[in-house]
């Protein structure tokens, strides 16, 4: 079985005081869990601090972006050399960043090939706006993300990255996906996607995550999914007791 990941995104929250007491709280919250692996992904002021945070406990450390060159004149910009030994994963084409800052397939694709030359693991992020939904494109377009941000990649690679699947239209909304159609959705758009670009191995191989609205009430609905192998969380994951609730909730793989 493919290692449930359960993932914060803290998008632009928490000082680096905040990030240090949270991450403090869900280490604590979360040592006797084994099954399931449990990535803080903080803002990059706050990664030293978390990294300090979480020492000696399971818990992973995510960045939220980075660019693609290794150093450079590049103004505000974080390359992956500063990332390598400080982070395991880095979140890479989320909407927020594709809708507010301009990232598309190419420049996503452009970000995974410099993580993995840089030890980083990518979660990718791909998912359809609310008009694309209504009109029934969302397995056309997540195909076509998925093909954008992994051309040039060995299958090799590719095991290595994790997919999450956000529905643009459940982000922040309280609007979550209903969790059997989301899985449909995992299959006919990722999974199928990575069989016809390498093979059935690895679309088997690869962990995809949902995103968007995962709630401690919707979490085991979403867990209880076969191709769901985690969540990409944002809101629930800022404070302790709703994270851990999500992170107790993939445990539901493990039961009957
Ligand atoms: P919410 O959990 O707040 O809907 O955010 C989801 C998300 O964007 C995670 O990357």
């Amino acid at each position: 079985m493919r290692t449930p990941i359960i993932a914060g995104n803290w998008k632009m929250f928490k000082t680096v005081a905040e990030a240090k007491a949270l991450a403090g709280e869900v280490c604590q919250a979360v040592a006797a869990i084994n099954q399931v692996e449990v990535v803080l992904c903080p803002p990059f002021t706050a990664l030293t601090t978390v990294k300090e945070a979480i020492a000696g406990s399971k818990v992973g450390l995510g960045a939220q972006n980075l660019y693609w060159e290794k150093q450079g004149a590049f103004t505000g910009e974080v390359s992956p050399q500063m990332l390598e030994g400080l982070c395991d994963y880095v979140i890479i084409g989320h909407s927020e960043r594709r809708q507010y800052f301009g990232e598309t397939d190419e420049t996503v694709n452009k970000k995974i090939k410099a993580a993995l030359a840089h030890k980083l693991l990518p979660i990718l992020c791909v998912g359809e706006n609310l008009a694309q939904y209504e009109a029934g494109e969302t397995v056309a377009f997540v195909g076509s993300q998925v093909r954008g941000a992994l051309a040039g990649l060995s299958a090799e690679e590719v095991a290595k990255i994790v997919v999450a699947y956000e529905p643009i239209w459940a982000i922040g909304t309280g609007k979550n996906a209903e969790a059997a159609g989301a899985n449909q959705i995992i299959v006919a758009s990722i999974r199928q996607t990575l069989t016809a670009l390498y093979d059935e191995s690895l679309a088997q191989k690869v962990r995809v995550q949902y995103g968007g609205s995962v709630k401690p009430d919707n979490i085991e609905g979403f867990m209880a999914q076969p191709d769901i192998d985690g969540a990409l969380v944002g809101g629930a994951s800022l404070k302790a007791d709703s994270f851990t609730v999500l992170i107790k909730g993939a445990l539901v793989k493990f039961k009957g």
